[in-house]
């Protein structure tokens, strides 16, 4: 097959969840250049909406959906529409993320509020959209995951600023992530659904990134000292999405800019 049909997403329908968020708009952009029907869905809908109308004027066929996937029946409100809307699912992007938690010290509850948005809704989401993939005949999953899923806090990227008390939780569950893609990649694999994750370094955002942390962070970046940019998990998710990496399964990519290698 030519690498350019390898690549394309055509009539694949994809959802991404979280895709008015940072990342996750790049990742809507990316999918539906490569020519997939792309939803976007989380709980805000009007945001979703709009993501997906200012892509619509430049041609890309994205919709929005409502998701709370702390909820259960909004969850399977979700499926419902993707299946009667759009005739199923092939590829499901798990990109959604709650911060609740602000620190080592914080509540027990702002952890237990964590675990029901990113580990229960999380499980509950993906074992819901399998369904979906397994009547079209298989797909892909890819699970956004985070550098720091990976590795222990960099204590010194965070000297001289306020930013110093990384909340713990967030280890904790993308970590989890990259462990489950190999899981569902074993249990999934006679359903022809290939689970990977990808782990994202920092993606630039001047309005919540202090000056002094970017200087101490992006000295330690082999690609151009910077920040990732909105094109950076293009290529990456795409990739994942498609056929192109058909033979790619329970694997992570860090894409940290050669940050920890
Ligand atoms: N931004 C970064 O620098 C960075 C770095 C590494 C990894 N990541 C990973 O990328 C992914 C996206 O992160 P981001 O920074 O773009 O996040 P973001 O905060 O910009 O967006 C998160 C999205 O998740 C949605 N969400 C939160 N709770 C939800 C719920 N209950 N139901 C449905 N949707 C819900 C939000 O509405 C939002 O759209 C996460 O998995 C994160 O771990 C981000």
């Amino acid at each position: 097959m030519h690498v350019k049909e390898l690549l394309s997403l055509k009539a694949k329908v994809c959802l991404v969840t979280g895709g008015a968020g940072r990342y996750g708009k790049c990742i809507v952009e990316g999918l539906a250049e490569a020519d997939g029907t792309v939803i976007t869905a989380s709980r805000n809908l009007e945001a979703n909406q709009k993501v997906a109308n200012a892509f619509r004027e430049r041609g890309l066929d994205v919709h929005a959906l409502a998701l709370d996937q702390a909820d259960h029946a909004s969850v399977l409100a979700l499926k419902t529409a993707l299946a009667e809307q759009f005739g199923g699912l092939d590829v499901f992007v798990n990109n959604s993320v709650a911060r609740p938690m602000k620190g080592y010290n914080a509540p027990l509850e702002q952890w237990e509020e964590s675990m029901r948005v990113n580990a229960t809704g999380m499980f509950d989401l993906t074992r819901e959209m399998t369904d979906l993939l397994i009547e079209r005949g298989g797909g892909s999953i890819i699970h956004i995951s985070s550098m720091m899923g990976m590795f222990g806090p960099d204590l010194s990227n965070y000297e001289g600023t306020d930013m110093g008390d990384p909340a713990p939780d967030y280890f904790f569950h993308n970590a989890g992530l990259l462990n489950y893609a190999r899981y569902q990649s074993h249990v999934l694999a006679e359903h022809n659904i290939r689970a990977n994750c990808i782990s994202p370094g920092g993606l630039a955002a001047a309005e919540i990134q202090p000056e002094r942390f970017v200087q101490n962070y992006t000295k330690k970046v082999l690609c151009g000292h910077r920040m990732a940019n909105p094109d950076d998990i293009k290529g990456v998710a795409v990739f994942l999405a498609s056929q192109a990496s058909a033979y790619i399964t329970g694997e992570n990519i860090l894409m940290d800019g050669g940050m920890h290698c």
